[in-house]
């Protein structure tokens, strides 16, 4: 990777994986994109941005030549709550973007990170330790565009080499952009609330386990896979990866230990409770710990102080 575009730049993963594909990789070489237009703040302001629909291949195709691209991030993605009120518009941005951005890397050579999610798991599919190879029927529009990004990637892999990597990630905790729409929110919002009023009324019921990782372990995940020695992968796109799994009761148990009288209510959505119970309990990532290493460094305590620690100190700064 040498010219790296992010598409969704401005997303919760974006945010921060363009600062950090800066950090190694310099400024001028990471390119960020977004269907907003980003004129300030840290994107803006430490390297190229552009505004950028990636339902417009044409548009699309005459960045990754301006700037001679090599690596595409393709994060631009509606989440998956928000796509079960949006079901066309997640087809589209999902499906029809990701198409075109494997055919510019096909016709330019360029390599794809693709972020499918434990979305693309289903009823049916095993529940706990899910495997990286089972059944794979999602019942929501978020986790069927998920599958077809897997299948398009692989497809794209053999039948025209484009080097199409990605792993599936699961709910992902950050304190810096928050995510908008996914039913893995409510461990975000957890901790802002314990932190700005010391209440929270959680959308998903005790008892829901869902798997979970802390931002600076995904930002590490797409970058080590698509860094990875291509002739150890055998599996090369979709890795399961995970750093843990909880339920909504053992998140709030972690917090009160820091903040004692915060309270956590319930008020199940139901939209979100019906997606959050097709998806796996926990997955099996033993295969990306084998063919590239992955080794996350967060668990739920860990993660819980660096959380209370960083939102705390912007709260107290007035900053949220
Ligand atoms: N965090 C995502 C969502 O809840 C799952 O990949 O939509």
């Amino acid at each position: 990777m040498k010219n790296i575009l992010l598409t969704g730049c401005g997303g919760q993963i974006g945010s921060e994986l363009t600062l950090e594909l800066r950090r190694r990789y310099g400024n001028d070489h990471v390119v960020g994109s977004d269907k907003r237009v980003i004129t300030t703040g840290p994107l803006a302001e430490t390297g190229p941005m552009v505004s950028l629909d990636v339902t417009d291949a044409a548009a699309l195709a005459e960045v990754v030549k301006k700037y001679k691209i090599d690596a595409i991030y393709h994060l631009a993605a509606l989440l998956s709550a928000v796509a079960e009120t949006k079901p066309q518009l997640a087809w589209n941005i999902g499906v029809n973007g990701l198409y075109n951005v494997l055919e510019v890397a096909r016709e330019n050579n360029c390599a794809v990170f693709f972020p499918s999610s434990i979305g693309a798991f289903g009823p049916s599919t095993p529940h706990n330790n899910t495997p990286q190879d089972t059944i794979q029927r999602p019942t929501s529009m978020y986790g069927v565009t998920k599958v077809t990004g897997e299948l398009l990637c692989d497809y794209y892999f053999r039948r025209f080499g484009v080097d199409a990597r990605g792993v599936r990630f699961p709910g992902l905790i950050s304190n810096d952009t928050l995510p908008g729409g996914g039913t893995t929110d409510y461990a975000v919002e957890i901790y802002y609330a314990a932190i700005k009023t010391k209440k929270f009324t959680c959308p998903l019921p005790a008892g829901t386990f869902l798997d979970m990782m802390y931002m600076p372990d995904a930002l590490n995940a797409a970058i080590s896979v698509m860094e990875a020695d291509p002739t150890k992968l055998i599996h090369r796109n979709s890795f399961n990866v995970t750093a843990m799994s909880f339920d909504p009761e053992i998140i709030y148990r972690e917090i009160k230990k820091s903040i004692p009288d915060f309270v956590m209510t319930y008020d199940p959505d139901p939209v979100k409770v019906g997606i959050a119970n097709s998806w796996p309990d926990k997955m099996d990532d033993s295969c990306a710990r084998a063919e590239w290493g992955w080794n996350p460094k967060y668990d739920l305590a860990s993660m819980t102080a660096d959380m209370l620690k960083v939102i705390g100190e912007k709260h107290a700064k007035g900053l949220i």
